[in-house]
């Protein structure tokens, strides 16, 4: 017995559900949102193709919901993201290099400050590295270079002195070369003094990938850097159809994440990207896979609840 949230609370860390605005109306979901977690993330409320779909037109009726639900149980909230280069209008990314800056900044100062005082933590960069820890070529670094990123973290810093500001990025959870990657980036962003508190690792594993190499030595080495570090859209996906041995895996790889992150004094939470197989992205985005989640499509537990249930409860 006993909430997810409630014994990562007995380690002083919370524990997360990514949700959407549909997900949130759904009457046999809201009283697991309520019950489990002591944080929320919106899924996609958030994202600049939500707040800011048209130039200077800022629209938060989406993120102000999840706040608003998160308010009323009591949890706290990731803002995610700011700078992405998915989920981001035609209008931006057709944008000459200055009125790109321009644009940036001005996105940054409006939505950061309207969710002043809202949130726990931004993502304030999503994803700006390749698979060899280089710099993603995206529109963003192909018009401002690797500068985009300092300047996103300081604009944020502008629009609220006390929110957590975190850079975040998915097959970064193990040691490895983006991982190095991840690390050079956020030295040089202390470095430079960058206003930067946080490095989420996105934690989208696979059973078929294998487990990350030494996850619990590598967020330790962010850890060492003076940073908090977060298990930010955890979910753990296999070839479907799922069977005893293939759940039983992913039991084992939820398990092996929660003990690295309560083995790190600075990991401050895990988030799960949802919580039902229900709502997924798995399926849409990599058709055959899937049950990527801690309960099935009828919030029925699956061994991976009761793994992490009982990682957390120190079982
Ligand atoms: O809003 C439109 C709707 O108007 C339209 O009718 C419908 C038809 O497909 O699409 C809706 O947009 C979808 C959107 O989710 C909102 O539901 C997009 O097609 C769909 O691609 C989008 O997927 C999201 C994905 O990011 C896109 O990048 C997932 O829900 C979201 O869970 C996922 O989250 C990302 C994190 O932000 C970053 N890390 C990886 C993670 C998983 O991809």
């Amino acid at each position: 017995s006993g909430s997810l949230a409630e014994h990562a609370a007995a380690h002083g860390k919370y524990f997360g559900d990514a949700v959407d605005n549909n997900e949130i109306t759904d009457t046999a979901y809201r009283p697991h949102i309520a019950a489990e977690f002591s944080q929320l993330t919106p899924g996609n409320a958030m994202k600049w193709d939500s707040t800011e779909p048209n130039p200077g037109q800022f629209t938060y009726s989406r993120g102000d919901e999840i706040v608003a639900l998160a308010q009323q149980n009591g949890q706290t909230v990731r803002g995610h993201t700011l700078v992405w280069h998915n989920q981001t209008p035609g209008w931006v990314q057709n944008l000459d290099a200055t009125a790109l800056r321009a644009a940036l900044q001005n996105h940054i100062q409006n939505v950061v400050t309207h969710y002043r005082g809202d949130l726990y933590a931004w993502d304030v960069v999503n994803e700006p590295l390749n698979e060899d820890g280089t710099f993603r070529n995206s529109f963003w670094y192909q018009k401002l270079g690797p500068s985009y990123i300092a300047d996103a973290f300081r604009a944020a810093r502008a629009a609220d002195p006390d929110v957590k500001l975190y850079i975040n990025d998915y097959n970064t959870d193990g040691l490895g070369a983006k991982s190095d990657g991840m690390y050079r980036l956020v030295q040089d962003l202390l470095t430079q003094g960058v206003p930067i508190d946080g490095v989420g690792f996105q934690a989208h594993l696979a059973i078929q990938y294998g487990f990350p190499n030494q996850m619990r030595q590598n967020l330790q080495r962010f850890a060492a850097l003076g940073l908090d570090v977060a298990v930010t859209e955890l979910d753990v996906r296999m070839q479907l159809p799922a069977d005893s041995t293939k759940l039983a895996t992913q039991a084992t790889y939820y398990r092996n994440v929660t003990n690295a992150c309560l083995a790190v004094a600075r990991c401050v939470g895990i988030t799960t990207w949802g919580y039902t197989d229900k709502y997924s992205w798995v399926p849409s985005t990599f058709p055959g896979e899937g049950a990527a989640l801690l309960v099935d499509e009828n919030f029925q537990r699956k061994p991976a609840y009761t793994a992490v249930h009982d990682a957390l409860a120190g079982g």
